[in-house]
């Protein structure tokens, strides 16, 4: 019997499933110690949890034509700056508070979540919390008792979850850290609180 052509052998398309599957597990670790380092936080782009002490804002960035976080001077969560310790332990309250709370039933984090509510990405600049001295004051009032607090053109009311005041705190404090990861740009168009230069 004559052997088979080369592509047609049984030995050749083993080791090219072989190879092919370890090549692809090669690049995959690759790219996951990729990934894990640009969303670690303290890196690049995801900050350190003591970006709550600072003042959070943006600019435009030509080359990559996004608004982009920048980490401005002092200006401490609820007037009290916070070790890494304890900066890291009251946002991770924060989010488990909003995992515990279901918040991404309504909202999205990041994009992720449901498209009832608004994206919750850069909530803490946005431009209806009126100005930087009120903002943390009508955030925890706001979290605290939502649902007589319409502030949307959708007439779309926010229930009472009924947060206790060390949780909306927390909630406060996640959603400013949040809003200072840099998103590539998401959500696209957003526009920002005034802020003092
Ligand atoms: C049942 C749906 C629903 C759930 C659950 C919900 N929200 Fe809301 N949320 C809304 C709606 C609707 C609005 C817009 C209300 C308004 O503008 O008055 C809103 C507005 C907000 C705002 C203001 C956003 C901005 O950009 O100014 C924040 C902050 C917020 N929610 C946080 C939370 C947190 C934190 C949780 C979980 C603890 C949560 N929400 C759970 C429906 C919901």
């Amino acid at each position: 019997m004559d052997q088979p052509a080369w592509w047609a052998s049984g030995s050749f398309w083993r080791k090219a499933a072989i190879w092919v599957t370890g090549v692809s597990l090669v690049v995959l670790v690759f790219l996951t110690m990729d990934s894990l380092g640009k969303i670690s936080v303290g890196s690049k782009r995801v900050p350190a949890f003591t970006a709550i002490n600072h003042r959070i804002d943006y600019v435009f960035n030509d080359d990559r034509r996004v608004q982009q976080p920048r980490i401005g001077p002092q200006e401490p969560l609820f007037g009290q700056a916070l070790t890494a310790e304890r900066a890291e332990a009251l946002v991770r309250h924060g989010k488990l508070t909003i995992q515990a709370n279901n918040c991404m039933e309504c909202h999205t984090l990041l994009g992720n979540g449901a498209y009832f509510a608004p994206d919750l990405t850069k909530a803490w600049l946005d431009p209806y919390w009126g100005a930087p001295d009120v903002r943390e004051k009508l955030m925890v009032d706001f979290l605290l008792d939502p649902s007589e607090k319409l502030h949307n053109g959708l007439g779309r009311r926010m229930p009472n979850l009924h947060l206790t005041l060390d949780e909306a705190k927390a909630v406060v404090a996640f959603l400013k850290w949040m809003s200072a990861i840099d998103t590539n740009g998401f959500p696209y168009n957003f526009t920002t609180m005034k802020q003092e230069n």
